[in-house]
């Protein structure tokens, strides 16, 4: 069991071992029903006295998440966990497969029943559960102005200031407390960028294939998604010049590291090519830079906003929902200085700010100085991931599939050979209880056809061996797809 122990924290060794398991039964990694170790082997994995975990056990037990049976042992109480089951309803995604995007992040995780090998989420066990606790500490308090007024719509200046220097760290040195505006996640900002720059009808340039929530954006909208073929290198920058000669895109919205879902991060020629493009024709460029912080192949490239030396051009977004996790709900963007205003007034009349609690914590999470610690442990620990979980589906498909490196990002873009639709696939592989989200969710509509050759995975969660059963589903949903 890999529980993560700070011996250096302030908080006791217990509450870290009950705040893991509290966190995994919630979450529904651990399932009602599923029995914890006995004391002495957990004291003996973890290297701590038999009496902590013992006393962290009778904790949990009178918090109702688990129950002793006897001498049988401790277990999760059944009940625990996620919410009560929804129905992932496929047709409704094959009818509109930008709609099973939003099932697969917002549904799959909360079911009991079905085992998702797509949760583009942190691998829970790597988050950093006790600096998020001591962050979140003292926060009650009738000092705290954060708490009791209305607040700032760019965000709170002292998070604002830290974000500042987490800009620096992507390469970009002239971007202060003032030129960033906080958002509830990229979601926000992205809505932000294409409300603000586009008008109904207009086409945006995007990669093919691309994050589903951007396209179901684009839909709703009601704008026209552009796609451009992406190559290991990046997007393809004849193609998008093409479509700008023609006057057919009035915005590119790009994820230049750890693409969603293919794993590529574009080289800094790449980037400066698009830059040049995009300048020549006058269009603006939104950057997803969420996995920015979390590239897997060494050195990551700046990003499109450090290349951009004017600052004229690029809106860049990020967040925290990779490293910290999606829950936070919060990002920042950073957009040309003339257009700042005007963002900030839009987003007051959404929302008049984001969540200032989870600002407030963000902020003490990041005063401890250890986030870049904490990055650079993540990143160590899902290069290992990634390689095991490539291994697992090399080992477990076969030559039904293939499946390439990913240089960032959190999941694994299998290609399937034999021709079988992947929608088929997967609609087999639920009659056993197992998901994993078609590639039709990442094309443009007229464009699915090409989307049914693939499946995407994630590398984070599930654990090793739900990932490894869940494989083993596909395999067979697989052969009895091309039998049928
Ligand atoms: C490419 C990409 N951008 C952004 C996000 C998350 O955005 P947010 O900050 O709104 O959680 C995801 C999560 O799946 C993603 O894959």
């Amino acid at each position: 069991m890999n529980i993560f122990l700070d011996r250096t924290s302030p908080v006791a060794l217990r509450d870290q071992i009950v705040a893991y398991f509290e966190t995994q039964i919630s979450l529904g990694v651990f399932p009602g029903g599923m029995r914890l170790p006995s004391v002495r082997t957990l004291a003996s994995q973890i290297r701590v006295n038999p009496s902590t975990v013992r006393e962290a056990y009778a904790e949990l037990a009178c918090r109702d998440m688990v129950e002793g049976q006897g001498g049988r042992g401790t277990f999760v109480r059944m009940g625990h966990g996620p919410a009560a089951p929804l129905t992932i309803d496929l047709d409704v995604a094959r009818e509109d497969p930008h709609r099973s995007i939003v099932y697969t992040t917002m549904v799959a995780p909360g079911r009991t029943d079905i085992l998702s090998l797509d949760q583009q989420v942190p691998a829970p066990h790597l988050l950093p559960f006790v600096d998020l606790d001591l962050a979140t500490r003292h926060i009650w308090n009738p000092n705290n102005q954060a708490l009791h007024h209305f607040g700032d719509p760019q965000g709170l200046f002292d998070l604002r200031e830290r974000l500042a220097h987490l800009v620096a760290w992507r390469g970009v040195t002239r971007v202060r407390a003032d030129d960033l505006l906080v958002t509830s996640g990229v979601v926000q900002g992205l809505f932000l960028c294409l409300s603000l720059l586009c008008r109904k009808g207009d086409g945006v340039i995007v990669e093919s294939p691309t994050w589903g929530v951007a396209l179901s954006m684009l839909d709703h909208l009601g704008l026209v998604a552009r796609p451009v073929p992406l190559t290991p290198e990046g997007m393809d920058i004849d193609e998008v010049d093409r479509i700008l000669e023609r006057r057919r895109a009035r915005a590119i919205f790009t994820v230049p590291c750890g693409h969603n879902p293919t794993g590529v991060s574009s080289s800094v020629e790449q980037r400066t090519a698009l830059l040049d493009v995009a300048r020549r024709h006058g269009v603006p460029i939104i950057e997803d830079d969420i996995y920015g912080l979390l590239g897997l192949s060494g050195e990551e490239a700046p990003s499109l906003l450090a290349l951009d030396d004017e600052r004229a051009i690029v809106f860049s977004l990020t967040g925290v929902s990779k490293s910290l996790g999606p829950a936070f709900r919060l990002g920042w963007m950073v957009p040309p200085p003339r257009f700042l205003d005007r963002f900030i007034a839009t987003k007051q009349n959404l929302d008049l700010h984001t969540n200032h609690i989870v600002q407030y914590i963000l902020e003490r999470y990041l005063s401890l100085d250890r986030f870049d610690a904490h990055l650079r442990r993540t990143r160590g620990a899902y290069k290992e991931m990634r390689d095991a979980r490539i291994g697992a589906v090399r080992d477990v498909l076969g030559d039904r599939a293939e499946v390439h490196e990913p240089a960032g990002g959190f999941a694994l873009w299998v290609r399937l050979n034999g021709g079988m639709p992947a929608r088929e696939i997967v609609s087999r592989s639920l009659r056993d209880g197992v998901y994993a989200t078609p590639g039709a969710c990442f094309f443009p509509v007229d464009k699915e056809e090409e989307g049914d050759r693939f499946l995407r995975l994630s590398f984070t969660l599930p654990e090793e061996g739900q990932f490894l059963s869940g494989l083993r589903v596909l395999a067979k949903a697989m052969r009895s797809a091309a039998a049928a």
